[in-house]
C-alpha cells in the first residue's frame, strides 16, 4: 500500500531510499570516529528499533547492542518530563563506550533523563545519535552528536515512529493529518 494511501496520513517527509543513505552517511561517521574502539548502542524501545538496526548493519567497528524501556508522563501540575525506567539494560556499561540510540529527540526531556542516568553508570564514553531531531520543540538543551535529519514541528511516523502504537512498520517517514494528531 502506498504510504499516503495510509489512513490520517498527510504526505511523506523521508522516503525509504532518503532514509537508507543518510543511514549510511551516518554509520560512516560514527565509523570513523569509533575506529579502533567497541561501541555499545543502547536503543531505546520502541521506537527506535528501526533506525538502530538500519544503523548497525553500516556501521564498520565492532559493536554489541542492549536495550533499556522508558516510560515518560505528565505529572498533575500537566508539566511534561517525568520519565523512569521501564525496563533497564540486561548489562552494565562501565567503562564501554556507549552510543544512545533515539528515534527523535523533541523537548529533551527524555535525552536528559537517560544521559543522566547513563552517565552515573561510568561508562568510558557517552554519545547521542538520533533518527529525528525535532530542534524547534527543545525545552531542554541536550548534546546531540549524530542526527539523521532535522525534522519540522508536525507529528510523524513511521521507520520505528507510531501514533497509538500503530504505523511503526512504514519503510518512510510521514507526517500525521492534523485532526489525527
Ligand atoms: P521528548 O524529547 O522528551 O519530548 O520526547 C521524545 C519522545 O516523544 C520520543 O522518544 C517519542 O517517543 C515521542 N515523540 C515525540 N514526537 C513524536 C512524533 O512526531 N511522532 C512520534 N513520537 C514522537
Ligand atoms: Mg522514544
Amino acid at each position: 500500500m502506498s504510504p499516503t494511501a495510509i489512513p490520517g496520513v498527510e504526505r511523506i517527509l523521508f522516503t525509504e531510499e532518503q532514509i537508507e543513505a543518510r543511514i549510511r552517511e551516518v554509520a560512516a561517521d560514527i565509523s570513523r570516529d569509533y575506529a579502533g574502539k567497541t561501541v555499545k548502542l543502547v536503543g531505546v524501545l520502541k521506537g527506535s528499533v528501526f533506525f538502530l538496526t538500519a544503523l548497525a548493519r553500516h556501521i564498520e567497528v565492532p559493536l554489541k547492542i542492549d536495550f533499556l524501556a522508558i516510560s515518560s508522563f505528565s505529572d498533575r501540575s500537566g508539566s511534561p518530563g517525568v520519565v523512569r525506567i521501564a525496563k533497564d539494560l540486561d548489562e552494565g556499561i562501565e567503562g564501554e563506550d556507549v552510543l544512545l540510540v533515539e528515534d527523535i529527540v523533541d523537548t529533551g526531556f527524555t535525552l536528559r533523563y537517560l544521559l543522566q542516568t547513563l552517565a552515573s553508570r561510568a561508562p568510558n564514553s557517552l554519545a547521542v545519535c538520533t533518527f529525528l531531531d525535532r530542534h524547534s520543540r527543545r525545552i531542554v538543551q541536550s548534546p546531540v552528536k549524530y542526527r539523521c535529519f532535522e525534522i519540522p514541528d508536525r507529528f510523524v511516523v513511521g521507520f520505528g515512529l507510531d501514533h497509538n502504537q500503530l504505523y511503526r512498520n512504514l519503510g518512510c517517514v510521514a507526517v500525521m493529518k492534523p485532526e489525527k494528531q
